[in-house]
């Protein structure tokens, strides 16, 4: 299916933001840019601010293909959404769902398998309002949560009651973790994150990765970075090799590691995406090896 001949869903994407800016009390701040409505702008979405798009247009003046970047990062979380939902998982906790319209794991669902379960978390107060909103005008409430929460404290998002009511820990479940990691410093430590993941969740669960990477095109990523760093926005575009020690733990399924629009291509988005995207990509599982004890201190702990 081509994405983005779908169309947006205007008025739940504006009835949101709406709804959002009349509470006072919301925490949007709109005097700086914010990373889910930057991205939102990138494919063509509602939910932005004139700040947002200010720093979409550098971004774009730096880096022309970076929308193809984002629409590649779409195509295969849709891809590899379908190939998990083929094997039989039916439990997703999506990590930095960000506002996401119809590409969003929450309208995959609702297309593909309405049964499933999912929690969607994001720090950010409009991507998680949107995405209650899309939940909630798809009649999808006793399957879907949304939460508002920070993805560096791993474990109050798994004792969250959104999680605890709808998704069993117990039973496989993939979590999704698209566009997102490069958004965590190393003192944020991504990879203890990912394998406090994986020591909570069991065996025949999968991980569903996609980080920018800046081997191929340093320079160019390097400016990403700098254009979102002058907004206060953390971006950091890791090496092949260092995104491979995030996935420590997680067996790697084939093809591996890919650039996003290689792994397992499909008419007629990987022609759309077909642009070196400078986004690697990767399913892993859970294979209940490489289990280490649970922490006693918990989740992990920062400002
Ligand atoms: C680039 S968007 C990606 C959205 C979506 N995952 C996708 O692939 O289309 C990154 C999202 O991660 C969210 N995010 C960044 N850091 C986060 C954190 N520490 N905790 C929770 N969400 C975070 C942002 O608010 C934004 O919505």
């Amino acid at each position: 299916m081509d994405l983005r001949r779908v169309g947006s869903p205007r008025v739940a994407a504006v009835l949101a933001l709406d709804a959002l800016m009349s509470d006072g009390d919301s925490g949007v701040e709109i005097s700086r840019p914010a990373a889910a409505r930057v991205y939102d702008h990138l494919v063509g979405g509602l939910h932005t601010f004139e700040v947002d798009r200010q720093l979409g247009a550098r971004l774009v003046a730096a880096v022309p293909d970076v929308s193809r970047m984002v629409w590649a990062d779409a195509y295969f979380l849709a891809r590899a959404v379908r190939e998990l939902i083929a094997a039989g998982i039916g439990q997703f906790l999506e990590l930095g769902c960000g506002i996401g319209g119809v590409a969003s794991l929450h309208h995959l669902l609702c297309r593909e398998a309405g049964w499933a379960r999912s929690v969607h978390v994001d720090a950010d107060p409009v991507a998680v309002a949107h995405t209650r909103e899309q939940i909630h005008t798809a009649g999808r409430g006793r399957r879907a949560a949304a939460l508002h929460a920070d993805i560096r404290h791993p474990q109050d998002i798994l004792d969250a009651p959104e999680v605890q009511g709808m998704l069993d820990l117990g039973e496989p479940v993939a979590i999704i973790a698209t566009g997102v990691l490069h958004h965590l410093d190393a003192l944020d430590r991504p990879s203890a994150v990912l394998a406090e993941l994986h020591d909570a969740t069991v065996a025949g669960s999968y991980l569903v990765v996609s980080h920018l990477c800046s081997d191929s095109r340093p320079r160019e990523m390097a400016t990403l970075a700098g254009l979102h760093a002058d907004a206060s926005i953390w971006l950091v575009p890791r090496t092949r090799r260092d995104i491979e020690g995030l996935l420590a733990g997680w067996d790697l399924l084939p093809p591996g590691l890919v650039s996003a629009p290689d792994w397992h291509p499909e008419e007629p988005d990987s022609a759309a995406c077909s642009a070196d995207s400078c986004l690697l990509a990767a399913v892993a599982r859970h294979s209940g090896a490489n289990q280490r004890p649970k922490p006693r201190g918990g989740s992990i702990k920062r400002g």
